[in-house]
């Protein structure tokens, strides 16, 4: 057979990955196994990588100007200690691409209400309380010109923000049927396993920082003890033999142990009876597995921290090389429509 693989095909095979999180608070294990994770083992995947802290999406909840500065740094230095590479990603903040803003407004005006109205998310948000602003609203337009100013192919995330990629697609969709072909069609990745996808909070829903059942992924000490102590149990007494799959700390094991070690707990809370282990004990291994995880990744943070002035370094350059391709697809988009 006569295969071609002329370099065309594979440069348009080569995928552009992108992501973001808000610096909204500390982030959680669910940022780190649903998304920080993801990101940095993507970085062994041939193709280009954008990464961003979303400090525009913040200010629809974040509203003191230190306290946004302080979770960038924070969420900077996070990734950095867990792997991620400024050198093989562009790594950068999102208002330092204001490129980006202009994009939204043009998908704003593809953007039918109906589409928003739909939002999980935004639903979410109203019935935990917060008072919506038109930027909440209309934050998954913002979140599609992220994820659209770069050309990105795939879109590392967790399970929550599935419909927000969807909604991407649908606005590239209608762009580029107006107007031609502008906008590249993104795809959603979620990690390889599900309970990865979708980490349980301290009270069973889904961890999110805006429920307050989250736990810091650099928690140490007393509090890790306490938080871990706050995963709810029954009052069923060790011996009791008990489906493991009905034991939440199990789901929160499952993230830390191997196999071996898993199964071996699970066999014995299953089988019960004389020298079971009983729910302190769980939490007891589970402190140890998340204090052995963190702990190199932890240090390195803290130095990070120590200088600030270089986390910003880091940043800029960053954003001029995420500058540069948003800037182009802007022009792109202008063209198209009309702009100039
Ligand atoms: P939060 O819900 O705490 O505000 P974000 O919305 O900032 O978290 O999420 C940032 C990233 O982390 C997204 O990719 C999201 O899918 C992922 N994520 C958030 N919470 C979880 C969770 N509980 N399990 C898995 N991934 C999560
Ligand atoms: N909305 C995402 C979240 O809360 C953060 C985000 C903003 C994002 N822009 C993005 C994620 C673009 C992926 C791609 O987690």
């Amino acid at each position: 057979s006569s295969d071609v693989c002329s370099s065309d095909l594979t440069e348009t095979a080569s995928p552009t990955f992108l992501s973001g999180i808000q610096p909204s608070g500390r982030p959680h294990l669910g940022n780190y196994f649903g998304a920080i994770r993801q990101h940095v083992a993507s970085l062994e995947e041939p193709g280009e990588h954008f990464f961003f802290i979303a400090d525009y999406h913040a200010l629809t909840t974040i509203h003191d100007a230190e306290e946004l500065r302080t979770n960038v740094r924070e969420l900077a230095a996070t990734y950095f200690a867990l792997g991620m590479d400024p050198e093989r990603a562009v790594f950068f903040r999102q208002s330092d691409v204001p490129e980006v803003t202009e994009i939204t407004w043009m998908l704003a005006t593809v953007t039918g209400m109906g589409l928003l109205e739909r939002a999980h998310s935004y639903k979410d948000k109203l019935a935990n309380g917060i008072k919506p602003s038109v930027g909440l609203f209309t934050y998954p337009i913002l979140m599609a010109a992220d994820i659209l100013a770069y050309d990105s192919t795939v879109v590392p995330v967790g399970k929550d923000q599935i419909q927000h990629i969807e909604m991407a697609q649908d606005m590239a969709t209608h762009f580029n049927s107006r107007f031609g072909e502008v906008f590249v069609r993104p795809e959603p990745r979620l990690p390889a396993r599900d309970d990865m996808a979708k980490v349980p909070g301290l009270d069973g829903q889904k961890m999110s920082k805006s429920y307050g059942n989250d736990l810091w992924i650099f928690e140490e000490g007393k509090k890790l003890k306490k938080a871990v102590g706050r995963i709810p149990t029954d009052s069923r007494a060790p011996e009791e033999p008990k489906d493991p799959d009905g034991v939440m700390l199990f789901e929160f094991l499952a993230l830390f142990l191997d196999d071996d070690e898993l199964g071996d707990w699970r066999g014995r809370v299953a089988a019960g009876g004389e020298g079971a282990p009983g729910y302190g004990h769980l939490k007891v291994r589970l402190v140890e597995a998340i204090d052995a995880h963190f702990a190199p990744a932890r240090a390195r943070r803290a130095e990070l921290l120590d200088d600030p002035a270089e986390l910003d370094r880091i940043l800029e350059r960053g954003a001029e090389r995420a500058r540069e391709r948003a800037t182009a697809v802007r022009d792109r988009a202008s063209k198209a429509c009309g702009l100039r």
